[in-house]
């Protein structure tokens, strides 16, 4: 029986007239330029012709996927980014349950503005997990004067894409309590017990999965297993993904025996997910984050977890270590 259910909807309809507290995390992906999957810019990129996705040049014979341009958005477009994100907020804010995490994606110019948006919706800031990842963007030499100035270039090349890490509020005093009632407020540790952190390795999704799911904003399995694994501290409740394109987030949450619910408002990726969804899910996936990179000890992979730490242990790990709000 699979645990996950897929809906072809506008999601901030589908939040409005979902039941308060009902969701326990959401980890997304969203069109964080909210321009680049309007349906006159999804056109352009489906018939190649750029609008505000750049279409990179064909590089060693291999052609290159087309990637969204944030740096030419105006002032009123990232005042909307924001003003978006506190409307979005406050709906994700009524249907989570106290204590849920939201983990975003975004962008480092974009950044501010989302979480600025996030936080006056009324969302803690509980920090940025890092994926390390060598993108395409930035390192350009000035646009018409590349010979001229042959030593500049414009921006940073982007190595590393930010997560957003928020928090509904705790509505009980302790974390404990919180979890109790609730089922949230912490992190899930990793397999092997160590605190999550926030610099995750990362990579492009391997072949095998962009063949299944040629989404133009595809994020490995590999990644998101590993952030929606933490995202439900005692792996109860409901992963939400609001933006779900081909559903990878899905697929990652029912490869961990997680609930999930995913939305997408494109005809196109929405049955693209529904086909995905089932094939991302059996990928292989091992646990890599940037601290373990160094360990001679490899764990064990994703589908193994959750069977690694005996329930008992868990349970009777001493209480009051590294203890926080
Ligand atoms: C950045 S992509 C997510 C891709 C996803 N990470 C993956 O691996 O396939 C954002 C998706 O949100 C969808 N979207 C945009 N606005 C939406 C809305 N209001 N409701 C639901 N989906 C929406 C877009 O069509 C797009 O597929």
């Amino acid at each position: 029986m699979n645990k996950y259910e897929l809906l072809h909807h506008d999601c901030t309809k589908w939040m409005e007239s979902r039941a308060e507290n009902s969701i326990h995390a959401i980890v997304t992906d969203p069109p964080f330029g909210l321009i680049e999957y309007t349906g006159k810019h999804l056109e352009k990129m489906r018939v190649g012709r750029g609008g505000v996705w750049r279409l990179p040049p064909v590089l060693d014979g291999c052609e290159r996927k087309p990637l969204p341009r944030f740096t030419v958005l105006s002032e009123a477009e990232l005042t909307n980014i924001r003003d978006f994100f506190e409307v979005w907020g406050k709906l994700a804010l009524r249907i989570l349950v106290p204590g849920a995490h939201l983990f975003i994606a975004s962008n480092p110019p974009l950044t501010p503005f989302l979480s600025i948006g996030l936080i006056s919706a009324g969302f803690e800031r509980r920090g940025e997990i890092i994926r390390l990842i060598r993108t395409l963007r930035g390192g350009d030499r000035p646009k018409l004067a590349e010979h001229e100035y042959q030593d500049i270039s414009v921006i940073p090349r982007s190595c590393y894409e930010p997560w957003g890490l928020f928090r509904k509020p705790i509505s009980e005093k302790r974390v404990s309590q919180n979890l109790k009632r609730w089922k949230t407020g912490g992190l899930r540790r990793t397999p092997d017990s160590k605190p999550f952190p926030d610099v995750l390795k990362s990579e492009f999704p391997l072949k095998e999965e962009v063949n299944i799911a040629p989404h133009p904003s595809l994020k490995p399995q590999r990644f998101l297993r590993q952030i929606v694994w933490t995202s439900l501290p005692l792996s109860e409740g409901i992963v939400l993904d609001p933006f779900m394109g081909s559903g990878s987030t899905i697929a990652a949450a029912e490869a961990l025996g997680y609930k999930s619910i995913g939305i997408e408002i494109d005809n196109e990726f929405y049955k693209m997910a529904k086909t995905a969804v089932p094939r991302l899910m059996k990928i292989r996936a091992e646990w890599e984050s940037f601290e373990t990179a160094n360990n001679k000890h490899k764990l064990p992979s994703l589908h193994q977890a959750t069977n690694l730490i005996p329930k008992k242990t868990r349970k009777n790990r001493k209480k009051g270590r590294n203890s926080s709000s």
